[in-house]
């Protein structure tokens, strides 16, 4: 694979038993498979993005996220990379470029809740400038886990265009 073969789309209906897959992969409460196609067809709010791969037969989907734009709130609700496919810049490309979308249509800032135990998904937010504004204690029914509260403001179009181009990075 290089980044050539890597597209950066809108998610369809057709990708969500790829997306449903990766997000099993990804998390120990996936959300349901039908939310997808609610994501997708339904929810006038929703601005759902995949990464594919193009060099695999069939195309694989190899990174997902799932944005909820409402007034000027960009909240972040779901990311995800293939585990095979981690590292590569895939998940920042992915965080900024649904991230500038969602400036260009209105949004100022951006929100979103992440375990407190995953680091690397923490230390993918910083780099954006995410700042913590808090805990939400036991948010997680699975293990009892704490949500960190993490928020960027303002949604700064310029440093979201420099993330997606440095994120392009695959040899
Ligand atoms: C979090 C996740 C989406 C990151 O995707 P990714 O494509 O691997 O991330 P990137 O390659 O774009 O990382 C960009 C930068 O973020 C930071 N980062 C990302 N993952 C990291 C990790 N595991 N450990 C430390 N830093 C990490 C690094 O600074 C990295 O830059 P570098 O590789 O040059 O050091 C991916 O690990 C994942 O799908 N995890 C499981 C699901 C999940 O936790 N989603 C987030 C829920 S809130």
């Amino acid at each position: 694979m290089t980044d050539s073969n890597l597209i950066l789309r809108r998610m369809k209906v057709v990708d969500i038993p790829q997306v449903y897959a990766l997000d099993v992969t990804s998390f120990s409460l996936p959300w349901p498979e039908r939310s997808y196609r609610y994501e997708v067809e339904e929810n006038e709010h929703s601005r759902p993005w995949v990464m594919e791969d193009t060099s695999a037969t069939p195309a694989r989907i190899v990174g997902m996220i799932v944005v909820w734009l409402i007034l000027d709130e960009a909240h972040v609700a779901t990311l995800a990379v293939h585990p095979d496919y981690r590292r590569r810049g895939i998940g920042q490309r992915l965080l900024a470029n649904a991230l500038l979308e969602a400036q260009k249509e209105g949004a100022k800032l951006s929100y979103l809740e992440v375990r407190k135990t995953n680091s690397g998904a923490q230390a993918l937010y910083e780099r954006f400038g995410f700042l913590v504004d808090g805990v939400r204690p036991r948010y997680y029914v699975d293990n009892g886990e704490d949500a960190i509260l993490m928020s960027l403001r303002p949604l700064d179009p310029q440093a979201l265009t420099a993330l997606l181009n440095a994120g392009e990075t695959i040899p």
